[in-house]
């Protein structure tokens, strides 16, 4: 695929990814012309006039939920100080006909999560009151031809009311809050993912002195939160697990997360997991079929491997952090799959030339297939010499494993670039062998890619090993990522 094709696909891959994080604000305000005081019974009722310039008007919707001014620079949450009035446009209804009336009038209404939209009128039993959102509405004219029509079958005279509505921080979404809270003019945009009750953010130094705030506002408007973390800025660590701060909540770190049918429970502050390769789990578990072989040198607690032993593969599973393989092993019991699973914790160089060495002849002759799975992809095409002779010589029979390697790119053409440094370090050409499939945009020009590819035979049963301290075990390597979202 040319450079320039495959970077729109990874665009486009992008767009359809950015469903599991959760934005806290692409959100802009338009100054208020609304009222803002302190709370005050909602009393008067008064004919609607438009006070709204044209240019505010289509973004009134938005500038209505500008909560007082005084709530800038907050650095502990207090709920109360968010209290205030604005006037909105209402209708006055009859009591009978009124659930047609609404859902006829549905697109006018104020939309907002909790918040009473009919509204009784003191001394006046028969008639409700129908709250309007004031981006929509501004004049009796607001009202298309259909919700005319139904008005008028209900003999509703087309004058607007104003109603002073009292607005809390209840009625506030997430970006509302911190976008009064932080600094005017600095971007609160900012994405969090979420594993299990954790959420887990990456805040910038200027959200910094609000953490404690982001964290307790996180909780409050997202149900099942009870935990807000803060990574640090880089993933540097061997187990590729992240350093975290908890902002807010209980600071429990054992999560449990459903992916692909299967459950998982972790320690998040001491093992990786990542929401966002769910679909790829799910795309090489499709490639199995009862009775293949997988082998995952990267296993991590047990994304690949859980599932593959569910389809009916045997699985060899091994993990370099003992907390992944503890939780591993945990995770296979859970998902009733550790008669199918043995699970190592060894470095992935050691366990390519130990027990996958000593299976993969008998296994190459069985009738299944041999899936070799490598996710560490910081440094995973790295660990492809560890293939070299690795059987021989001489040749034997058997089909040769198919390998699933991992690996980041920077490059223009990424797809090349994977197989230029997967050739290099197996010591074969693999072009025209080998098929390269884009996992997902990582960061502004860094795509993770998966190249799979039968291993050749000659790399396999080659007399030349890769000159590595060959079956000693090496030091794990330390690795550095340069971006935190991996
Ligand atoms: C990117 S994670 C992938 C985990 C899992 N396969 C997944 O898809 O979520 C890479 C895993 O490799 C492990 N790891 C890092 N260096 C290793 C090494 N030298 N040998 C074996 N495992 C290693 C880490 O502990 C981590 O669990």
């Amino acid at each position: 695929m040319a450079p320039v094709m495959l970077r729109s696909a990874c665009r486009i891959h992008n767009l359809v990814k950015t469903q599991i994080c959760v934005n806290l604000s692409c959100w802009s305000l338009s100054c208020g012309v609304l009222k803002q005081a302190g709370a005050q019974p909602c009393s008067s009722l008064r004919t609607w006039v438009s006070e709204l310039m044209p240019e505010q008007q289509s973004g009134a919707g938005s500038a209505l939920y500008t909560p007082p001014s005084g709530v800038r620079g907050m650095t502990s949450l207090d709920r109360e100080a968010f209290a205030w009035t604005v006037n909105v446009p209402a209708l006055r209804l009859p009591k009978q006909g009124l659930n047609q009336l609404v859902k006829s009038l549905k697109r006018v209404i104020l939309q907002r999560p909790g918040m009473k939209r009919v509204v009784d009128i003191g001394g006046d039993d028969d008639h409700r009151l129908l709250l309007l959102d004031p981006g929509s509405v501004s004049s009796p004219t607001s009202f298309g031809d259909a919700e005319t029509e139904v008005l008028g079958k209900f003999g509703v005279p087309l004058e607007l009311q104003d109603y002073e509505l009292q607005l809390t921080y209840e009625n506030l979404k997430s970006e509302e809050v911190l976008r009064a809270v932080l600094p005017e003019g600095l971007d609160v945009t900012s994405g969090f993912s979420r594993v299990g009750h954790i959420a887990h953010l990456n805040l910038r130094d200027h959200q910094l002195p609000y953490k404690s705030l982001i964290g307790e506002v996180l909780m409050d408007k997202n149900p099942g939160v009870t935990c807000v973390v803060n990574k640090t800025n880089t993933i540097d660590s061997t187990y590729r697990n992240f350093q975290m701060e908890v902002l807010a909540g209980d600071g429990n770190m054992v999560a449990k997360v459903r992916e692909n049918g299967c459950v998982y429970e972790f320690d998040f502050s001491r093992v990786y997991w990542n929401p966002r390769l769910s679909t790829e789990h799910e795309r090489v578990v499709a490639l199995l079929r009862p009775g293949d072989t997988v082998l995952d040198v990267f296993a991590g607690v047990g994304p690949f491997a859980v599932p593959a032993a569910r389809r009916g593969c045997s699985v060899l599973a091994n993990d370099l952090n003992p907390e992944s393989h503890r939780w591993l092993l945990h995770n296979c019991k859970l998902n009733k799959a550790e008669r199918r699973v043995r699970a190592f914790n060894m470095d992935g160089r050691a366990f390519i030339r130990g027990p996958l060495r000593e299976e993969l002849p008998a296994l190459m002759r069985g009738p299944g297939r041999v899936h070799v799975v490598m996710n560490l992809p910081a440094l995973a095409l790295d660990f492809l010499d560890a293939f070299r002779g690795l059987l021989g010589p001489p040749e034997t029979e058997g089909s040769p494993p198919l390998v699933h390697c991992y690996g980041f790119s920077k490059q223009d053409d990424p797809q090349r670039d994977v197989t230029e440094r997967a050739s290099a370090n197996l010591g074969g050409p693999l072009e025209g062998r080998c098929s390269v499939h884009l996992v997902r945009n990582v960061a502004p020009n860094k795509e993770m890619m998966c190249i799979s590819f039968p291993l050749p035979k000659e790399v396999l049963f080659s007399s030349e090993t890769a000159d590595d301290g060959s079956s000693e075990e090496p030091a794990p390597k330390r690795q550095r990522c340069e971006d935190t979202t991996d």
